[in-house]
């Protein structure tokens, strides 16, 4: 089938099944093409709490659809491919943070959206990359146990110094392969080019970035800025986007920087899910109430 058929087909399945294609801006362009929504993880929670459809289709990792289930309980969530996880959301198990909580009594969690809804269950609230000073501020203790990413809680805690953060020692695979080596052979090739990265970096590479943030940040950075060129400390799948809505700037990804799990979603898988009703996401009832919780907790902050 050609794109513009699979395309087709999927615009009829979806108004026959009353389906909304959600869609992680790191995801392939065949993918993107197919959105009804395009952004990061914030922003496609907060389309899941407030979308009218009865099915999501969603296109990301793991953690992404079951943070969207368990928003959207009465929905069907589908994934078009459900072996796509998040390495860093399995650095830690809702076994090993009940540990960590005993031994840190009376800090509240705070655990970063890339989890597993066990953990979640086990935490007071979730944020993502976009909202995490805020969540922390939200909580206005003096110290919070702060999970998976090492990296995210680092320069969250940096944003919010009079807050004691015990962390955790997750990061992502992804994004600690960026270096400020591979930052300055960038910087020598574009001279002109403005740097921005992700909070998932290691703390070094976020000291040298000319602004850190989350992948809906860039998006309205790249729209903003009066820099004509721009070099990305993210995954390379945000290019394309970036480009597409900003056709009259450069940008300029990393060598290597990709995050494999977020290749696997194909156009042909998202039409099989619909077709298919294929891969449903089920959370066991006694996690997903407590989970619910810590996210929508998160969700009220706005
Ligand atoms: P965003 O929420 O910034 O899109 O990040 C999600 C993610 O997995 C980054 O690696
Ligand atoms: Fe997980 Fe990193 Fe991939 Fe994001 S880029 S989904 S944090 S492995």
């Amino acid at each position: 089938m050609t794109a513009a058929e699979i395309s087709e087909r999927v615009a009829q399945l979806k108004q026959e099944r009353n389906a909304v294609i959600l869609v992680h801006n790191y995801q392939i362009p065949e993918v993107q093409d197919l959105a009804d929504y395009l952004g990061d993880s914030l922003g496609l929670s907060q389309q899941a709490a407030e979308t009218d459809a009865e099915v999501i289709v969603f296109c990301g990792v793991h953690f992404m659809a079951q943070t969207a289930k368990l928003i959207c309980p009465e929905k069907t969530v589908l994934m078009p491919e459900p072996g796509a996880g998040c390495p860093m959301a399995d650095m830690v198990t809702a076994e090993a943070l009940v540990d960590f909580k005993a031994e840190h009594p009376g800090a509240p969690v705070v655990t970063y959206v890339n989890s597993t809804a066990e953990v979640k269950a086990e935490s007071d609230i979730c944020c993502t990359s976009a909202n995490s000073v805020r969540v922390v501020e939200s909580l206005d203790v003096e110290r919070i146990i702060f999970v998976p990413d090492h990296f995210l809680g680092t320069w969250t805690q940096a944003q919010v110094p009079d807050t004691e953060f015990i962390l955790w020692g997750g990061f992502c695979p992804t994004h600690a392969r960026i270096t400020p080596e591979l930052v300055a052979e960038a910087r020598a090739k574009y001279p002109d080019a403005a740097f921005v990265c992700h909070p998932e970096c290691r703390p070094e590479v976020t000291a040298i970035a000319d602004a850190v943030l989350s992948t809906g940040g860039m998006v309205k950075f790249a729209r903003e800025t009066q820099t004509r060129e721009v070099i990305l400390g993210t995954e390379e799948g945000i290019a394309y986007r970036l480009k597409q809505e900003n056709p009259d700037k450069e940008f300029y990804t990393l060598p290597g920087i990709t995050c494999p799990n977020m290749k696997m979603t194909t156009a042909e898988k998202v039409l099989a899910s619909l077709e298919q009703m294929q891969y449903p996401i089920e959370i066991e009832p006694e996690v997903s109430g407590r989970a619910r919780s810590a996210v929508e907790r998160m969700l009220a902050l706005g």
